[in-house]
Formats: structure tokens, C-alpha cells, sequence
């Protein structure tokens, strides 16, 4: 079929060496590569070892994965353009075997960047290993013979300290190579204890170490065709390749699913400041969009990716749709009825946390202990509670982003790009977006089919009776007492 897409134009031919291919965000940049670009060359993924498989198993197990089923539908042979390379952000310039350097080196004509450990509670240490990995892949990069464009996947949130965002390279907070040195010189024990000082205003290790690549990619990668894509909080597919699509737990999702299993109930955010929420599969597109761009400029320029200046959507409108979502489609393996609320006041928020999940915890934990059971309660909720305070930083917190370049990479889309690479949130309905996501954290976190929605409503209703009932008997008791004592009295 004719198609004037000059995106996938860019792509024909192409071999593109990808990094966090096995992400979220990264498989989702392969499923679009592979069913859109279908003259696309090759694409070698890197993949480590872990949870005791080997690279070679995970790259089987990689495409059974639902977001790929459109494409194997649709093309069944494009999987045989991707291949595995072993390899490991955290060794030496990414643990690459011989033979696959001397393979990238010549056949690589895009690279995508986007591996790292998006954790906010990784240690320095374990940072500083992509911070490593980014210089040792832009220094890989310059001896690539037919290189035409380095997309870096950063964060919006890589220069946070500042209130104004522009497009632009900032001051680390650390220069690189000092950081690297640091990170070498020093123990564990000791990195660990001055991590706090070397922090100060940075809220976290991966906004820290990012805004430090950062810095490599302006300096190392002076003379790469390079761009940045920093997209803001990644969530569920809106479009493509089935909308709702999710595969992780991690920041904000984690909460929102505990909200939905009714676990969550307090979120420390100002439900009037913006939460620059983007779906994955826009996000994808716009970093193949600007891959694009690059491949027919000569100038590195950064996209922040953060939503459209015209349709916003705040902590408070999500957490009504969260709600509305929480109660027409509750999951079956709900454990109380639903009860989110953003908290604006972080004394108020801690209160209720310490009432509603600390002591709901320990209750919960004498009644297993009660029953010769293995206590849980108490340590999920620990951990629960500190990604809590760890999004507390990004709930309370209201930054002004310049998003420009991402404006200008969309007007010189054609129609054709517009259509198949859309990434333009402008006319997004967060109503249904919402229920997509809810729905699709249904079936693919908690594999639950829409079939059981109904017995799952009855099950909602009935702990919303149970709590209010509980908390009248409560509150009668409680009275009874109070009148009782009083009576002594007078
Ligand atoms: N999610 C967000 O909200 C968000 C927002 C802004 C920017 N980003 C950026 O987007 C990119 C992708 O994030 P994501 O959301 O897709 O995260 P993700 O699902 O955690 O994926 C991270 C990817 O990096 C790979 N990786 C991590 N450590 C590695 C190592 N030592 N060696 C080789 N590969 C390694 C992971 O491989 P394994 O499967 O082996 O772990 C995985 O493929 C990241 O650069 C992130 O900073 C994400």
C-alpha cells in the first residue's frame, strides 16, 4: 500500500540498537518499529540476565508478552528482524561480547537509549551505573561507521530543582566525570551516608544521575547526531497497539492499582497542580518522530514531553476518574471498598496514612498471626508508604514546561505521520482515557476478564457496608461509653 510517511521513510533500511528494549516503554518502541516500519533493517535489543534467565530465555519469553499479539496478527515474520545482544548496563561499555561490538559497530544506524532503573530509591551507586553505561554507549557511538541519529530517553523531571523547565541543557549537579570518580573512590557505606548532602535539593538518586547524563550527552555527544526525548509520568497506552496496555507497578501506577484494590488511601499531591501524565504509546511515537527530525537536521534539540498546553488534567480530576473507574469497574481481587483521596496537607496526609494503612497494617498482621499465618501487612505497607513519600516530591510540587520543539516536531509532521505517529494530546478525552486505563490495569495487572465486573461490584458494596457498618458500631460503643462515664459523673 502507497504511503507518504516520511518517518517510516526514515526508518526503511534502518538497523536500530536498542537499550531497555525489554521496558515498558521500550517494548512498546519495538512492537511500533516493527508493525509500522515494515521496511525497517534490523533491531538489536540488549538484554541482561536476570531473576536466574538467561538473555537468550527472556528474548524468547519477550514477545509473548499481549502488546505484541496486534503485530504477530499482522506480520507474523517481523519478529525475524529483531535479535538478541547480551549485554548489562552496570559492566563496562555494557558488557558487550567482541563479536556484537564489531556487529554494531558496523551495521548500527540508530541508536535508542533508553535503559535505566527508573526506582527513585536506588542508591547512588546503582544510579551512577547508567550515568557509566550512557558515556561508554556515546564513546560506542562514535565509532559507529554509519550512525545517523542517537535518541537519549531522559525524564521531564531530569532538572526538577528548577520551576521553569526550557528545552535546553541545564548544570548537572555533579559534573560526570567527578561523580564517576566518587562512586569508585568511595565504599558503600560511606557513599551511602553523604548521599543526602550530595542530593540536597535533588529529591531522588534517578533525577540526580539523569540530569548527569544529561550533561555527557551536551559534552561527549558534541558531535553525534543526538536528541533527548524527556518524557514526563509515563502511563498506559492510549491508542496502540491496544489501549490500556500496562506492564508494571512501578510510582504512580502502583499506587493507582493499590487505590483500585481499594489498599491506597491517601496520596500527598495539590489536587490544583497539573499531573503531566503521557501515554506510553505517544510517548514512543514522538521519540520516533524526533529520531526522525534528527535524521534530516543538524542540531540536538530536547523535547520536553509533558502533555498539551491546552488540555491539562490535575491531581484532582485524575483522582476522580480513578474513583469513578474505582467504582463502575472494581477488580475481583479487590481487598476493601474503594476510598482514594488526594491530600494536599502533608501533616493531614501522614495522619491518615498512619490511621488508615499503618494500624490497618498491624491489625491485619495479629489477625494472620492469630491464625498461624505468615504476617504481610505490616512490610507492604512500608514500602507501600514510601513510594508515597517518594511521589510526594512531584504531587506537591507545580513546574512550568517549555514544550516548543515538541509543538514544532508535530507541525512539520505530515498528515500521513500526524495519523500514524500521533502524539499530539491536544484533543485527549481523560474521561476515556481513564476508563481504558482502569480497564486495562484490570485485565493486564490483575488478569481480569470485563465478565467479572459484576460479581466485582457486589463485592465493592458489600465491604462499603461492612466498613460503615463497623465504623457505626464504632462510633455507637463509643458513645455508649462516653454517656456511661459521664453518668458516674453527673
Ligand atoms: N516510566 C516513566 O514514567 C518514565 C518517565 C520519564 C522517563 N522515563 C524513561 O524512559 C525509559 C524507559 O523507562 P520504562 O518506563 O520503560 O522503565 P522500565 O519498564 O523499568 O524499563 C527499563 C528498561 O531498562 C533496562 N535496564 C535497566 N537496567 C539495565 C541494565 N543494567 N542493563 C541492561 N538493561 C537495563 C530494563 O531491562 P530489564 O528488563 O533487564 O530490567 C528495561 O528494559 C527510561 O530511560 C526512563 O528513565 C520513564
Amino acid at each position: 500500500m502507497f504511503s507518504n510517511s516520511q518517518i517510516k521513510e526514515f526508518f526503511k533500511n534502518q538497523t536500530v540498537f536498542l537499550t531497555g528494549g525489554s521496558g515498558f516503554l521500550g517494548k512498546i518502541l519495538m512492537e511500533k518499529l516493527l508493525r509500522e516500519c515494515e521496511e525497517i533493517k534490523k533491531i538489536y535489543v540488549l538484554l541482561r540476565p536476570k531473576k536466574g534467565k538467561t538473555p537468550e530465555q527472556r528474548f524468547k519469553e519477550l514477545f509473548n508478552h499481549p502488546c505484541f499479539d496486534v503485530l504477530k496478527s499482522k506480520h507474523t515474520n517481523h519478529l525475524e528482524k529483531v535479535f538478541l545482544v547480551n549485554g548489562d548496563c552496570n559492566e563496562p561499555l555494557l558488557g558487550l561480547a567482541e563479536q556484537d561490538v564489531a556487529i554494531l559497530l558496523k551495521e548500527t544506524t540508530c541508536v535508542i537509549h533508553a535503559a535505566a532503573n527508573v526506582k527513585f530509591d536506588q542508591t547512588l551507586k546503582e544510579a551512577t551505573s547508567y550515568v557509566r553505561a550512557t558515556k561508554d554507549l556515546l564513546e560506542f557511538a562514535k565509532r559507529m561507521l554509519n550512525l545517523k541519529v542517537f535518541v537519549f530517553v531522559s525524564t521531564a523531571f531530569s532538572n526538577c530543582v528548577h520551576s521553569h523547565i526550557t528545552e535546553q541543557f541545564y548544570e548537572p549537579p555533579m559534573k560526570p566525570e567527578k561523580l564517576l570518580d566518587l562512586v569508585n573512590i568511595l565504599d558503600d557505606d560511606t557513599l551511602q551516608a553523604i548521599t543526602p548532602q550530595l542530593l540536597n535539593t535533588w529529591p531522588n538518586t534517578y533525577v540526580y544521575t539523569k540530569s548527569v547524563s544529561e550533561n555527557l550527552i551536551k559534552t561527549i555527544g558534541a558531535d553525534l547526531p543526538i536528541t533527548i526525548v524527556r518524557p514526563a509520568i509515563v502511563i498506559s497506552t492510549i491508542a496502540e497497539p491496544i489501549p490500556g496496555w500496562i506492564d508494571n507497578f512501578y510510582g504512580l501506577v502502583g499506587v493507582s492499582s493499590g487505590a483500585a484494590l481499594g489498599v491506597i488511601r491517601s496520596m500527598n499531591a495539590n489536587p490544583n497542580y497539573r499531573a503531566p501524565l503521557v501515554p506510553v504509546d505517544y510517548v514512543s511515537n514522538c521519540i520516533l518522530a524526533a529520531a526522525w527530525k534528527r535524521g534530516r537536521s543538524d542540531t540536538t534539540t530536547i523535547y520536553n514531553y509533558v502533555g498539551h498546553e491546552n488540555n491539562q488534567i490535575t491531581w484532582g480530576r485524575y483522582m476522580r476518574i480513578l474513583e469513578e473507574q474505582g467504582w463502575n469497574v472494581p477488580p475481583e481481587k479487590i481487598l476493601w471498598y474503594f476510598s482514594f483521596k488526594i491530600r494536599k496537607n502533608r501533616l493531614w496526609h501522614k495522619f491518615c496514612v498512619f490511621f488508615l494503612h499503618t494500624v490497618t497494617a498491624y491489625m491485619v498482621d495479629f489477625v494472620l498471626l492469630c491464625l498461624g499465618r505468615p504476617t504481610l501487612a505490616v512490610e507492604k505497607y512500608r514500602r507501600l508508604n514510601r513510594t508515597l513519600d517518594l511521589l510526594a516530591y512531584f504531587g506537591t510540587k507545580t513546574w512550568k514546561f517549555d514544550d516548543g520543539n515538541v509543538v514544532e516536531l508535530w507541525n512539520d509532521m505530515n498528515d500521513a505521520d500526524k495519523r500514524q505517529f500521533c502524539f499530539n494530546m491536544e484533543n485527549i478525552d481523560f474521561n476515556s482515557y481513564g476508563r481504558h486505563l482502569v480497564m486495562g490495569a484490570r485485565y493486564y495487572l490483575f488478569h481480569e476478564t470485563p465478565a467479572t465486573i459484576p460479581k466485582a461490584k457486589r463485592k465493592m458494596n458489600m465491604l462499603f457496608f461492612v466498613h460503615y457498618t463497623v465504623i457505626g458500631v464504632f462510633w455507637y460503643i463509643l458513645f455508649k461509653l462516653i454517656k456511661f462515664f459521664l453518668s458516674l459523673f453527673f
